[in-house]
């Protein structure tokens, strides 16, 4: 249960991040998928993390404090072609570095919009984390646009994407920011990976 959330930091170095002292879970996925909504749905703090329709809106990384004993990560999207080659340039090294060297991640959940079917760019991002040994789960977000039939469809048909070049496939999740589907699981999942 989340009994407080409180932003801490932004910042572009994984070196001046908040002190890797606690267990914290990261929310990576495309511009646009729903990584900041998703942690205001699952605090119950609609303005926490800042949101937008317009893909681009995070660009740092922002620390929150849960409970004063773990922390929630929002990280910039990836694959919004809009956004300036600097900051595209910036994206990749800015956010690889983090996930390669924050030694409390407890868990990178990857945001998938699952109204989509398998994209090449959640794909690729999803090996190359599983090739760096980082501990993930996947999310298929908006589950409210549709029917929860077509959404376990495309779970069904993302799983049979990724047993191409996976053995065993991460834990994927449901969830809706705007009817709250999938908010128990996740943070039940949050505290049994800080219990183990
Ligand atoms: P960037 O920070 O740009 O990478 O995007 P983000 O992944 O943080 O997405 P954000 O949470 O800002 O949401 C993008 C848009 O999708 C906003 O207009 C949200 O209101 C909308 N949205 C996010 N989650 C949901 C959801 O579960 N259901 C619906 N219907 N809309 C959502
Ligand atoms: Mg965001």
């Amino acid at each position: 249960m989340i009994k407080s959330a409180a932003f801490v930091t932004s910042n572009t170095d994984y070196k001046k991040c908040p002190p890797a002292n606690k267990p914290e879970f990261a929310f990576i996925g495309r511009s646009n998928v729903g990584k900041s909504s998703l942690i205001n749905m699952l605090t119950g703090q609609k303005k926490l993390a800042k949101t937008s329709a317009r893909p681009g809106k995070t660009q740092l990384i922002n620390h929150f404090i849960i409970n004063e004993k773990w922390y929630l990560v929002d990280l910039p999207g990836y694959g919004w072609a809009k956004v300036s080659k600097t900051q595209k340039a910036k994206w990749g090294p800015m956010v690889s570095d983090y996930l390669t060297h924050r030694e409390n991640l407890a868990c990178l959940f990857v945001l998938i919009d699952s109204r989509l079917e398998p994209q090449n760019i959640d794909i690729e991002f999803i090996n190359w984390v599983g090739e760096q040994g980082i501990p993930m789960a996947l999310i298929f977000t908006k589950a409210d646009k549709q029917t929860m039939n077509k959404t376990m469809a495309s779970v069904a048909l993302f799983k049979r994407t990724m047993k191409n070049t996976w053995e065993d496939l991460p834990d994927m999740m449901i969830t809706s920011a705007e009817s709250g589907v999938g908010k128990e699981e996740v943070l039940n999942f949050i505290q049994e990976v800080m219990d183990n």
